[in-house]
């Protein structure tokens, strides 16, 4: 099989696994994420090839799909990946990148990743701010049954990876403890120019919010 081949494969493989899924993580996020990447990916020297296999696959081991198991659903893409017999560099590379990436492993201390990893980690960010970002934030936090806002729930800035898992209370209060922290933890230049844009968006819409909250605008 040649590279595009085991691309379009792995995105049809996806696309079926996460079909029903409403946690915010279906399929059009790893769309996204995948496009994201790819944009980003132009101004680096990088393999695209590791960049597209791990935008691709990032999700589909998260423990929220697995019934909170982390195991099962790492072996869920090593399989896949062994069964397009990929050679075993390829392999690593894609699974270093997935299990050091995400938000909550590195809320206590910043994983080491490599070029392509920081790549899918600016485009999975990318995804969780800006209009999109915006509405993600609250479509997840109606499936964790959040309420939208209440002024007397302070933001809790998070400190361990449990408390992360834990989850918020409010869905404004998520945009302090993580949306508005995004920008500046971008890894290339090209997340970081968008990302200012998209701060940008969301600042402007909490402001809105809150003079519509107060009645007066
Ligand atoms: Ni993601």
């Amino acid at each position: 099989m040649d590279k595009k081949m085991i691309i379009d494969k792995t995105a049809e493989y996806v696309k079926n696994f996460l079909k029903n899924d409403s946690t915010g993580h279906d399929w059009w996020h790893i769309f996204r994420v995948w496009k994201n990447a790819v944009h980003i990916a132009q101004k680096e020297n990088i393999d695209l090839f590791i960049v597209e296999l791990a935008a691709l696959l990032h999700d589909i081991g998260d423990y929220k799909l697995h019934n909170g198991d982390e195991k099962v659903g790492r072996k869920f893409v090593t399989d896949w990946l062994e069964n397009l017999q990929l050679e075993q560099s390829v392999i690593d590379s894609v699974m270093s990148i997935i299990d050091n990436m995400s938000f909550s492993k590195n809320v206590e201390s910043k994983q080491e990743l490599s070029k392509e990893g920081q790549v899918v980690q600016d485009a999975d960010r990318l995804d969780a701010i800006g209009a999109i970002g915006i509405a993600r934030c609250f479509m997840y936090g109606g499936h964790r049954g959040n309420i939208l806002h209440d002024p007397g729930i302070k933001p809790i800035m998070q400190k361990s990876t449990e408390e992360y898992k834990k989850g918020e209370a409010t869905s404004i209060n998520h945009f302090y403890e993580k949306l508005l922290l995004l920008k500046g933890l971008m890894n290339t230049e090209t997340a970081k120019k968008i990302a200012e844009k998209r701060d940008t968006f969301m600042r402007n819409y909490l402001q809105q919010f809150y003079s519509e909250w107060e009645g007066t605008s």
